[in-house]
């Protein structure tokens, strides 16, 4: 699904940028000019980065486990 439709930025290449490291709309916005012309889909947009996070959560929470019983 397009969410910027000013600049063709897709969910699945936010969730990509995500997945690659980005960790916040800024960044995204940074590395996707996501929002830079209208706006209009910086709701979306920020929607998508919290649920990437709330996704991320787990995986970082199991990892501090590890590293904490280490
Ligand atoms: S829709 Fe994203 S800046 Fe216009």
């Amino acid at each position: 699904m397009i969410v910027c439709v000013c600049h063709n930025v897709s969910d699945r290449a936010i969730r990509a940028a995500m997945d690659a490291g980005a960790t916040s709309l800024s960044e995204i916005r940074a590395q996707l000019n996501v929002g830079a012309c209208c706006g209009k889909c910086l709701p979306s947009a920020k929607a998508i980065v919290s649920e990437c996070r709330e996704d991320a959560m787990p995986r970082f929470t199991a990892v501090r486990r590890e590293l904490v019983a280490a």
